[in-house]
């Protein structure tokens, strides 16, 4: 199946002159949304990981499929004020302006195996920054991927270190 069939280049979203890879095709369609979740699971060993995690909110759209198909609790990170216990965060900076991620203090036990999943990387830093996260939180990050790779945005930079996946490169 050409999964890239199913990703859609919306010209000057969200500002002028930037091309947006849209992948709501690829979920509107059953056959490709399970082929791609297969395929991404498939390129990791079960017994190689211990936990996934994703950012809010289409790192979800991924992550939970693959944690259902690998067996693997999900710990999904999440924008502040949505979680309700006690949690570690890691604030990083936009284009614009800055984001946090938040992950429960007690979602990662020491050591953990995890593999952090979404659905595009561009600059990498919201993936740079769910890896420190879970660092802090006692993980080790033993891979990061995801459907889609913006590669002239150079996103593998700051993620230096790490194993990077990503299904399809554009
Ligand atoms: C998108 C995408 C990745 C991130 C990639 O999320 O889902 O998480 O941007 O960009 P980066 O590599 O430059 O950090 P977005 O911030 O649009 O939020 P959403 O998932 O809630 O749509």
């Amino acid at each position: 199946m050409d999964l890239r069939s199913y990703i859609r280049d919306v010209p000057d979203f969200p500002k002028p002159g930037v091309l947006f890879k849209d992948i709501m095709p690829l979920l509107g369609s059953p056959e490709a949304f399970a082929a791609a979740v297969a395929q991404l699971a498939g390129h990791y060993p079960a017994g190689s990981i211990d936990v996934i995690a994703a950012a809010e909110a289409r790192g979800f759209l991924f992550a939970a499929p693959m944690a259902l198909t690998l067996k693997k609790p999900l710990v999904p990170l999440r924008k502040p004020g949505k979680l309700p216990g006690a949690t570690h965060s890691f604030k990083y900076d936009l284009e614009y302006g800055s984001a946090e991620l938040h992950v429960h203090a007690d979602a990662i036990r020491p050591g953990a195996r995890v593999l952090v999943v979404d659905d595009v990387l561009a600059t990498g830093g919201t993936m740079a920054a769910a890896c420190k996260l879970i660092e802090y939180a006692g993980g080790t990050v033993v891979g990061c991927a995801f459907l889609l790779e913006l590669a002239f945005l150079n996103g593998r930079a700051p993620l230096t270190g790490y194993d990077v996946f990503s299904l399809l490169t554009y």
